[in-house]
């Protein structure tokens, strides 16, 4: 394929995901509202066609747009976006809003950026895990939960298997970790 930087099509595509990934939402909210009023299958069909918005994105961001990297990489993102979030872009729309005298906004977007530091937090942690390869490992004796059946496992680290459904490590959390 041709070099897509910048090309009329690689901005297109750009505003193809934003819109779809709009859409998707304004469809679930939609959805929400057909159930509200007693409409069960509209809101499946609305739901049915925000899962389809969410295909159009995935594909344009995934396939063609080459945006998103391995999971290492996708947690140092999510934690930039986050920092933007709670240190300058949420504090500013809180500022302005007060200034305009809608405070109710203004608190709304001070729980946001509270919410932003939040989960900044926990994907710096995670982030650290998976650089450190600790995600299934434990300085100390713990216990790991199988996330499908909840069989519990003792030890330093999450077992290959489940004894119990014979899923693998990969679905094993340290119980009580609250991220
Ligand atoms: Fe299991």
């Amino acid at each position: 394929m041709k070099e897509l930087k910048g090309s009329q099509t690689e901005m297109n595509l750009y505003l193809t995901f934003a819109g779809e990934s709009r859409v998707r939402n304004r469809y679930n909210f939609f959805s929400e509202v057909a159930r509200l009023e007693g409409y069960q299958w509209i809101g499946n069909v609305f739901d049915e066609a925000a899962s389809t918005k969410y295909a159009h994105s995935r594909e344009v961001y995934r396939r063609y747009l080459d945006m998103v990297g391995n999971t290492l990489e996708n947690l140092k993102e999510a934690m930039e976006g986050e920092t933007i979030e709670y240190s300058t872009l949420y504090r500013q729309f809180e500022e302005e809003a007060r200034k305009e005298g809608f405070q109710q906004i203004g608190d709304f977007y001070k729980e946001l950026s509270a919410v932003a530091k939040n989960y900044e937090e926990k994907f710096e942690e995670l982030y650290n895990r998976v650089k450190d390869n600790t995600v299934y490992i434990s300085p100390v004796p713990t216990r790991w939960r199988c996330m499908n059946c909840s069989w519990i496992h003792e030890g330093t680290s999450a077992p290959k298997l489940c004894a119990l459904c014979y899923f693998p490590k990969s679905f094993f959390k340290e119980e009580g970790d609250e991220i």
